[in-house]
């Protein structure tokens, strides 16, 4: 199905620390750490989500060692782009000077597996040889800032890969279910004087435990079923990529699947949650350390908003 020949990563210079924080609103640096594992997020001040985004997009292609021109397809996975129109996108297309078809996929924190899913079906019916995937989000844009146990959860940054045709997605899984109750943000309305119904603020709302349960059996049972589909077994996997939403979310899951912590790359300590971007993110991360060796395998899962989970197994 696909190979990954590259990979690139870029985060806002701002930094914010736990402490930082809670010199602006009731919280503290002992409350956050230990619930989430979170210490500190990077947020996008003078930086667009399109800077954060094309900056990843070119990195992945210098480390593929290929160009713009030669992308066949671009899908940024995003749960907001910096427009409703154009596209993320096709943003990234004009700023790295690509010229093929270009769109945006949703699937909140699941995007990257989602995105990896969709490619791998252009790779099938022969409609592409070289795919430019970026995963972007600016939750700091979509938080609001006066809700404590939210805010303090996220972070921004983006992630990208390049692929080509191969062999190496050993398996994939996706899985929805329509639910907005647990966890929304609604769209923003415009200015129809004729609307009548009412409109909730546009900020991200999650009922925490709720998704905290739904988290912990997604990742044990969706990693589970992607290893077995690939013929693995758990021992076999070198690296464990797991959504960065809660470190605790992350050891619950851990525990049960019985998987050594060394083998478990995490970030959410430096980065928070940045939905789509935090498994792309650890992965140039691994790459960049030389800790990603040929014939490794990766087991990823992440879980989202819609509710959505993706999970699969990568051979490097
Ligand atoms: N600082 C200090 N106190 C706080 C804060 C804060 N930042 N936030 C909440 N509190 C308080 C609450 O007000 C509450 O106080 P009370 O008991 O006096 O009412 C208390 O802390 C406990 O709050 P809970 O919500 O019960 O805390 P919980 O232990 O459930 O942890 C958390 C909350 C961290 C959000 C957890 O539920 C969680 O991680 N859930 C999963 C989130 C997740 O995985 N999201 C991923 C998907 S995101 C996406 O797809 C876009």
């Amino acid at each position: 199905m696909l190979k990954i020949i590259g990979t690139g990563s870029a985060l806002p210079s701002c930094i914010k620390t736990n402490e930082d924080l809670s010199r602006i609103m009731e919280t503290s640096d002992e409350w956050i750490s230990t619930r989430t594992g979170i210490r500190q997020r990077h947020l996008c001040t003078t930086e667009s989500l399109s800077d954060l985004a094309a900056e990843a997009g070119q990195k992945a292609l210098e480390s593929a060692g290929v160009s713009a021109s030669e992308m066949d397809f671009i899908l940024c996975a995003t749960i907001r782009g910096d427009f409703i129109t154009p596209s993320q996108a096709c943003i990234i297309q004009e700023r790295l000077g690509a010229s093929c078809p270009a769109l945006d996929l949703n699937a909140a924190c699941s995007g990257f597996i989602y995105a990896l899913d969709v490619a791998a079906g252009y790779f099938a019916r022969g409609r592409a040889k070289k795919i430019l995937i970026v995963c972007a989000e600016a939750m700091s844009h979509l938080v609001d800032w006066t809700d404590r146990s939210t805010c303090v959860l996220f972070g921004d940054g983006a992630a990208a890969v390049v692929i080509e045709p191969g062999e190496n997605l050993l398996s994939i899984r996706l899985s929805a279910s329509g639910n907005r109750k647990v966890l929304n943000i609604p769209h923003v309305m415009g200015n129809n004087p004729f609307h009548e119904m009412e409109h909730p603020p546009s900020y991200l709302y999650m009922n925490g435990q709720e998704v905290y349960k739904f988290a912990v059996n997604a990742l044990t049972t969706e990693m589970t079923a992607a290893i077995h589909e690939a013929g693995l077994t758990a021992e076999e996997i070198d690296w464990f990529l797991p959504h960065q939403a809660n470190i605790r979310i992350i050891e619950a899951a851990r525990v049960k699947l019985g998987i050594p912590r060394e083998k478990i790359k995490t970030i959410i300590d430096r980065t928070g949650n940045n939905s789509a971007a935090s498994i792309p993110m650890m992965m140039d991360e691994l790459n960049r350390e030389g800790q990603l060796k040929p014939g490794m395998n990766l087991a990823m899962c992440a879980f989202g908003g819609g509710l959505t989970t993706g999970a699969c197994v990568l051979r490097w």
